[in-house]
């Protein structure tokens, strides 16, 4: 039986006559599901509810927000146990990367949760001046979220937000909507009424709708760079403050005194093909010193070759299909350029037992060997389980050349030499270089995170930080200067 989940506004289940299918990318005579096409009504709505319910919710203390979002975080621990095999149905991904999507949505609900002293006012009394500075929330703010990691990023948002005293609108993306709708009306049945509500929908329609609300203060935006440019532009129009968490064309650099052992080469296969590519930072340009170069070819041939590709919800799979249509013909398209422009491209893995591959948006592991910079496989962002990997001769080009992109969102070094790696690291630009390693575990929410260039606007996460994204400083003082 088809699910058919709700949105969630002001409390309450809220549904449209239209609903839209959703196939499992696996098997594509399969519909998992229906999310409710929402319209800008449903937008303006929810941002009402989001509206009337700020006052109470802001003056709430932060004790006591921390309190709920503790539950909100167990809520979504449990209910991601029975959400799990869902979302890899929409989704693609194999069960142990919707598992994850459901950890860091438990975790980001409730990593700010303890934590009331970071929205303490600071107070400077030497009797004579007085000064307050105090960390107000922004309003209501809206998150908008793509398909690949929607539970996951959609609570990175929900936490901080709610935490800082702000009210909340998602919108769920129209692939891969439906566990993220059941998961997001668990969590909102945690606050009032009115505190987090969630709108499914297309993104012209319900997307733009809430962007461009004037009673919107504040857009937590993840997904492409093309869209994030248009929400930019949108949230201007009233001067919302935004947060954009864009495309990634992420360069992995790999020194010639890399540890290449089994470890380090199955991580930096997970980091490209994890989620068939589909994450915003995963490896999408391998530099490799041309000392180790044959070497670490070798090694990704024989490692990518074990992978199995098929129905994600299957124990002996390593990877699923893509995630839409879209996605596919994209990649697909890519490969077909990639080949046709004469390049070495490399096939790896296999099909499991069964598997039609052309009953799911399938595609194989692959790599593209030394490939020039200039080919849209290094120079696009690929999303998908195409791994361009490149020669370079010394450290300075490898920098220049991973640097000589429009996106900077993540990067990596890989090196037996921390401090030597973290000197070429300061010089990627990218807002996170990761040492030895670049897959979903090397994210923490301990330190900012955020794309430079047209990787996004913005950072989040980093604690304290992190929070005070949600809100806005008000400085309370008297005659102070006195004059
Ligand atoms: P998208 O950026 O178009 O959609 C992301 C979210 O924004 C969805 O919820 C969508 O409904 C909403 N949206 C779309 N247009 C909007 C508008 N005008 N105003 C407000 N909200 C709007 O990404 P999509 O369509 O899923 O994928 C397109 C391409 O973006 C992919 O092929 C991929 O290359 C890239 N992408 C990158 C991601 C990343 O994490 N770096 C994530 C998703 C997509
Ligand atoms: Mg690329």
């Amino acid at each position: 039986m088809p699910i058919e989940p709700t949105m969630t506004i002001g409390g309450k289940p809220a549904t449209s006559d239209d609903r839209i299918d959703v196939p499992n990318p696996a098997n594509l005579e399969t519909i998992v599901g229906r999310f409710p096409n929402g319209s800008a009504a449903h937008a303006a709505g929810a941002v009402q509810a989001a509206a009337d319910a700020f006052p109470a919710w802001r003056d709430t203390s932060p004790t006591q927000r921390g309190e709920l979002l503790m539950q909100a975080s167990a809520v979504a621990n449990e209910r991601g146990n029975e959400l799990m095999s869902l979302l890899t149905a929409e989704n693609g991904k194999t069960l142990l990367e919707s598992f994850i999507d459901f950890q860091i949505a438990a975790m980001t609900l409730g990593y700010y949760a303890p934590h009331a002293e970071w929205l303490a006012e600071q107070v400077l009394d030497d009797g004579n001046r007085r000064l307050r500075v105090q960390k107000q929330p922004i309003g209501v703010c809206a998150a908008i979220i793509p398909w690949n990691f929607p539970v996951g990023l959609a609570c990175g948002k929900i936490g901080p937000a709610l935490m800082a005293g702000n009210t909340v609108v998602v919108k769920v993306p129209e692939f891969a909507p439906l566990a993220t709708l059941e998961c997001l009306a668990a969590v909102a049945s945690v606050f009032p009424p009115g505190v987090l509500n969630v709108v499914s929908g297309f993104g012209p329609e319900v997307g733009a709708a809430l962007v461009k609300d004037p009673r919107v203060r504040k857009v937590a935006f993840v997904g492409s760079t093309e869209t994030g440019k248009a929400v930019m532009a949108d949230a201007a129009s009233h001067l919302a403050s935004v947060t954009l968490e864009l495309g990634g064309n992420d360069a992995a650099l790999v020194l010639d005194d890399a540890e290449l052992d089994e470890q380090a080469v199955k991580r930096i296969v997970n980091g490209a093909f994890a989620a068939s590519g589909q994450i915003c930072f995963a490896i999408k340009r391998l530099y490799v010193h041309e000392s180790r170069y044959d070497e670490l070819v070798d090694k990704l041939r024989s490692t990518i070759g074990q992978m199995v590709v098929g129905d994600g919800s299957r124990p002996d799979v390593t990877m699923g299909p893509l995630n839409n249509e879209r996605q596919f013909n994209k990649v697909k398209g890519l490969l077909a350029a990639t080949r046709d422009a004469g390049l070495d491209v490399v096939e790896l893995g296999s099909y499991a037992d069964d598997t039609d591959p052309a009953g799911g948006f399938f595609l194989l592991p692959h790599i593209v060997l030394n490939p020039p910079d200039d080919a849209t496989v290094v120079s696009c962002e690929q999303m998908g389980p195409v791994l361009p990997v490149m020669k370079f001769a010394d450290v300075e080009e490898a920098v220049r050349r991973a640097n000589d992109s429009p996106y900077g969102l993540a990067s990596s070094v890989w090196s037996r030499d921390f401090e030597r790696a973290a000197a070429v690291g300061s010089r990627l630009e990218a807002g996170a270089t990761w040492i030895n390693s670049h897959n979903l575990g090397s994210m923490t929410v301990d330190g900012p995170f955020g794309g430079y260039k047209e990787s996004g606007v913005g950072q989040e996460f980093g604690g304290e930080f992190g929070l005070s994204q949600y809100t806005q400083y008000k400085t309370i003082t008297d005659n102070y200067i006195g004059m």
